[in-house]
């Protein structure tokens, strides 16, 4: 076994963390605070190839591995956790959704655009009365011939409004429970899709979270993905992937706060000493050391499954609800270790500490990982 990244593994985390510092980090308080979008952010990330990192480069992608894009998250995160959760959307549950499942003609015509960040895309499960719950779909699609009418609305959909390209699960045969869901590829543009309000959140406040509205959407039937009645293991497959790219962003959300805290404890002095020669503070930084440490194996771990063909969904969860809890702790630490200092915004470690909230929820709660962790291993 071999834990050390390759040159070209070095160079991608080197570029991303190179990227963070210098076009990330200047003005990434005051998008937060005014929850700006960051468009200008979002085109030079496309540009670095970042939106597409693991798409077949004959789909415009960049045809990386898993383990390269768990690098760039954690980079990114690390400093601003609105890009990473754009980026992580739009590579593991847009891209892959449809390179993965989509046919020809569906990957042909929305593929490169999405991969070259031309367009953003948007996955829309969630709804007000089923997000832990996702069978419990309430949208509907009725089958009209050659396209389907689809009503309802979605909740809580990270990029609802910048995106273009909605991944919608819905029911078309309610009788048939979850095995009468599918997944649609619906364009923004298509009549009847109305973007909601947009959220006012505690953190990845410059991301765009919205509800969708979809009313008496005419949605033709090549647009939808796979054979009838797959949309809701087309949704469970997808996330899988997708926890990684959220277990390294709470990864990068830590290991940020970790960074700064330790650069912190050898600037301050009390006592009569820097801080991290007290006992009370090298014992914090040694477990959250410990604690990235261990998260950033679990998800290296899972990148690695995944491009090797092995299952990853016990191990996609396991690293997404350790890097989520530890995320919460460790920057709940990072704030204690700059005392005062960490409570206003200057120090950075307040927005990562709300950042970290999020992480335990979306795409899937602890409590959700645990369900799928314990289904695992106790089948
Ligand atoms: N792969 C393939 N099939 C799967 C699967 C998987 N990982 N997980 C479940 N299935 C299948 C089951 O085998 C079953 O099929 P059969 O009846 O044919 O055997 C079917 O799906 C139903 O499965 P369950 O009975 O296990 O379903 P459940 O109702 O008990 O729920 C759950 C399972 C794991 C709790 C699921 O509902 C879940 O993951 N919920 C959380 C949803 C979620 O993560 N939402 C996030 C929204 S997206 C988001 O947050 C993106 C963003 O903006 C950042």
């Amino acid at each position: 076994m071999n834990f050390e990244l390759s040159n070209e593994h070095k160079l991608i985390r080197d570029s991303a963390k190179d990227f963070a510092q210098h076009e990330l980090l200047p003005g990434v308080i005051e998008r937060d605070e005014k929850q700006e979008f960051p468009h200008d952010q979002i085109k030079k990330m496309a540009s670095m190839g970042f939106l597409g990192m693991m798409v077949n480069p004959k789909y415009g992608g960049g045809g990386m591995d898993t383990i390269s894009y768990v690098l760039a998250m954690e980079e990114i995160s690390k400093i601003d956790a609105s890009c990473s959760v754009i980026m992580s959307v739009n590579n593991s549950l847009v891209c892959w959704g449809i390179e993965k499942f989509g046919n020809e003609e569906q990957k042909e015509k929305y593929l490169p655009m999405l991969a070259k960040g031309d367009v953003l895309g948007a996955f829309c499960l969630s709804e007000p009365e089923a997000g832990s719950d996702a069978t419990s779909q309430r949208t509907t699609a009725i089958d009209k011939g050659d396209y389907y009418l689809l009503n309802g609305t979605k909740n809580w959909i990270t990029n609802g409004n910048s995106a273009s390209i909605y991944l919608v699960i819905a029911q078309t045969e309610v009788e048939k429970g979850h095995k009468g869901i599918n997944a649609f590829i619906v364009e923004k543009n298509f009549e009847g899709v109305v973007v909601g309000k947009k959220e006012n959140k505690l953190g990845i406040r410059a991301s765009d979270t919205t509800s969708i509205m979809f009313s008496d959407v005419k949605v033709p039937k090549i647009n939808r993905i796979g054979d009838n009645g797959f949309g809701f293991k087309f949704a469970m497959k997808t996330l899988e992937g997708g926890r990684i790219g959220i277990a390294s962003q709470a990864l990068g959300i830590a290991s940020g706060a970790y960074e700064l805290s330790l650069r912190y404890s050898q600037e301050r002095k009390a006592f009569g000493k820097e801080i991290y020669k007290h006992q009370a503070i090298a014992f914090k930084l040694a477990d959250m050391a410990t604690e990235i440490d261990c998260g950033r194996l679990l998800c290296l771990k899972a990148a690695w499954q995944k491009d090797n063909n092995i299952n990853y969904a016990e191990t996609s969860s396991m690293a997404k609800l350790y890097c989520a809890e530890k995320a919460m702790r460790i920057t709940t630490e990072a704030v204690q270790i700059h005392g005062g200092y960490g409570f206003v915004k200057e120090y950075h470690v307040e927005r990562l500490m709300r950042y970290a909230k999020i992480t335990q929820i979306y795409e899937g709660t602890s409590e959700i990982q645990k369900i799928v962790i314990s289904r695992s291993i106790l089948k």
